[in-house]
């Protein structure tokens, strides 16, 4: 439940006057933007570095019987030379990247000139083992710099990489290589996180059973005992002494596509979400530029995984698109302390930051002493993403951290949106604890009622988008009509967010979090479809329903119903089966929180499960269960309330 907060923290006036924009100007690009997209795109797109200049700017359609998203559609370019080999001239000797290892002890500084040898070298070694333009590359890597250079050396040869988060399973990755049909596989030895070692090749052996490749390269990180296939897989190092360390940019078209990102939605399996390389880099240019008020000189950390579209677009593409020093941090946040966020802070002079409000409660909760024996002076800027911020951890966040003076980019976006879409901007925008706040440039937010008709004011509803902006996604990978289905459907001439929203008085909007039957996890999308099916694979479980309820730290936990097959003993042993079980099959994000078994889920009369009724005890809030009484068998409700899980 999101709490609307009555406090204001108004923009500092230095702040203001400093920013690259103030209210004023943010009004009036805001006006600009809508009124005259062409024009302000037109403008804006020159941020990046075109091969051949576009001529168009806009060409899109939300028609559902027609969608179709196109932006600088005759244009062409290269990311990696938009994000490494335009900074060589004047920047060659500034660090891009900053690397933070897992363990303390370790860390790297890779500058500009650096960058663009690495990324030369890996363009090369994706060519010598055959990757082509076009062709899709599935990354499996750890937060190791080499991460970044697999996804620029892809974008300079016209390869669409598709990166799986290093903690999904062996299952989710083969189904993911598997739906883009890739051929090339590029993972680590092992992982390292919180001193604990991740399999990676050894997932990517069981995958390429299930879906195979011709060739996996492997990046040596640990250095730990794993077998590798002959004539299908190599060692990075070696093929990396081979190659030369030139390889000229591809030119793009615009509307070629960049990435492919699997993302959960409420139905089936995961959405392979394509975006494109003009739109997509000048929108999460622009918008880290604004944003995070990006300044010359900034230390600039997004604590994010490369494995999730905020790492595509604030840990890469975005920062180093500006020329900015991005930090990246191989570890976790209590690792091996719980002041390790702030400990790499001081160390690395860190002005912005950028994390989850699952991290920031956690981390609230470890106790103020683990902030204030460390420095901080050099914050200037707090960002938040990927669920509901409470006012509670946002003032912590604020105060603690903070120290009282660094505003706190409350940002709002998706997988889909490629770029932030609702936030604050430092310089312009008056903070409201638990508010998105305002609409990025070009971004035209409606709220709409269940029929879909637009509501004026303060209101609350669901959350749309008017018209497109060039960060867009374009399309699911191999499956338009799923785009079209899942997005411009449930409200025609719409974009779908699938979120639910508040507006106040003062036009500021409130995410109140997904509508659908998707639930966030410390941050992560799940849909519970999917750990329904994981648990129902199981041979000892004959149906499961999953829902999420509020979890103090993860935002929502994952609570699953499950009726176990005739004459199945439902004990803890089971219970703890099935979690093993579903982390297999998934990956440890889905492990379900709570069990309950249940010997019936109520269902309508023509069999539907009825969410609603599990939603409500799962929150333990059961005494508003509302009608019961269109259930097939109202007395299964009985047992669920008197076996409920989450006791208050
Ligand atoms: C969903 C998108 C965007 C990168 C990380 C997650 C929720 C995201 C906020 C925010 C409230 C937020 C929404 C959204 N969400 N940011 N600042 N306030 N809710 O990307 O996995 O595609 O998830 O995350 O529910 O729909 P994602």
């Amino acid at each position: 439940m999101i709490e609307m907060s009555d406090s204001v923290f108004p923009v500092p006036s230095d702040l203001a006057s400093r920013a690259h924009v103030d209210n004023a100007k943010y009004l009036e690009m805001y006006k600009r933007s809508v009124d005259d997209p062409d024009g302000f795109w037109g403008e804006h797109g020159k941020r990046v570095d075109w091969m051949k200049p576009y001529t168009k700017v806009k060409n899109t359609s939300y028609d559902h019987h027609n969608v179709s998203i196109k932006w600088f559609e005759d244009g062409t370019l290269n990311v990696s030379a938009n994000c490494v080999d335009r900074h060589l001239e004047t920047r060659g000797d500034q660090p891009a990247i900053i690397w933070e290892g897992d363990d303390p002890s370790e860390h790297k500084v890779i500058t500009y000139k650096q960058l663009h040898h690495e990324v030369n070298v890996f363009a090369n070694v994706l060519h010598a083992q055959g990757v082509k333009k076009g062709d899709r590359v599935t990354i499996y890597l750890p937060m190791i710099p080499e991460a970044a250079y697999a996804m620029l050396a892809c974008a300079r040869i016209g390869a669409i990489h598709s990166i799986v988060f290093g903690g999904f399973s062996p299952d989710s990755l083969a189904q993911r290589i598997d739906s883009c049909q890739s051929n090339c596989v590029i993972t680590a030895d092992e992982g390292l996180r919180g001193g604990r070692k991740v399999p990676l090749k050894a997932n990517v052996d069981k995958a390429t059973e299930k879906a195979p490749v011709n060739s996996v390269i492997v990046v040596k990180r640990t250095g730990g005992e794993i077998t590798m296939k002959d004539g299908r897989d190599v060692w990075y190092h070696e093929e990396a002494d081979r190659v030369s360390d030139h390889c000229q940019p591809v030119e793009m078209n615009a509307e070629d596509p960049l990435f492919i990102l699997y993302t959960s939605g409420s139905t089936g399996q995961p959405k392979g979400v394509v975006h494109t390389t003009g739109g997509y880099l000048v929108y999460a240019s622009m918008t880290h530029q604004y944003v995070f008020d990006y300044q010359e000189g900034d230390i600039y950390w997004c604590t994010a995984d490369v494995g999730w579209v905020t790492g595509h677009s604030y840990i890469v593409y975005g920062p180093l698109a500006n020329g900015a020093t991005t930090l990246m941090f191989e570890g976790v946040p209590t690792y091996p302390g719980p002041d390790r966020f702030w400990e790499v802070c001081d160390k690395h002079n860190v002005t912005i930051f950028y994390t989850a409000p699952t991290a920031i409660r956690a981390l609230m909760g470890a106790g103020d002493d683990h902030v204030k024996k460390h420095s901080l002076k050099s914050l200037r800027l707090l960002g938040s993403v990927g669920e509901p911020i409470n006012p509670e951890a946002w003032t912590w966040y604020y105060n603690v951290v903070g120290q009282g003076r660094c505003p706190i980019v409350d940002t709002w976006w998706q997988t889909e949106t490629g770029g932030i879409l609702i936030t604050p901007l430092p310089g312009a925008t008056d903070l409201k604890p638990g508010s998105a706040t305002r609409p990025f440039f070009g971004v035209q937010p409606a709220i709409v009622d269940a029929e879909g008709k637009v509501l004026d004011g303060a209101t609350e509803g669901n959350l749309v988008m008017l018209d497109s902006w060039p960060g867009q996604m374009r399309t699911v990978y191999g499956d338009h009509e799923r785009f079209v289905q899942t997005y411009f459907s449930t409200y025609k001439g719409m974009y779908f967010t699938g979120d639910g929203c508040r507006r106040d008085t003062d036009g500021y909007y409130w995410i109140t979090g997904r509508v659908d039957d998707v639930i966030n996890v410390s941050g992560h999308r799940m849909g519970t479809a999917e750990v329904e099916s994981a648990l129902v694979s199981h041979p000892k479980v004959s149906e499961a329903a999953v829902v999420g309820y509020p979890h103090d730290i993860k935002g929502q936990g994952i609570y699953a119903y499950v009726t176990l097959m005739d004459g199945e003993e439902p004990t803890d042993a089971l219970k703890k089966e099935l979690v093993t079980h579903v982390r297999a099959e998934i990956g440890p994000i889905a492990s379900p929180d709570l069990i309950q078994f249940a010997p019936g889920l109520p269902k309508t009369r023509s069999g539907k499960i009825m969410r609603r009724i599990l939603r409500k005890i799962a929150e333990d809030s059961f005494d508003s269960l509302g009608d019961t009484s269109t259930l097939a068998d109202p007395a299964v409700v009985d047992d669920l309330i008197d076996n409920r899980q989450n006791r208050a």
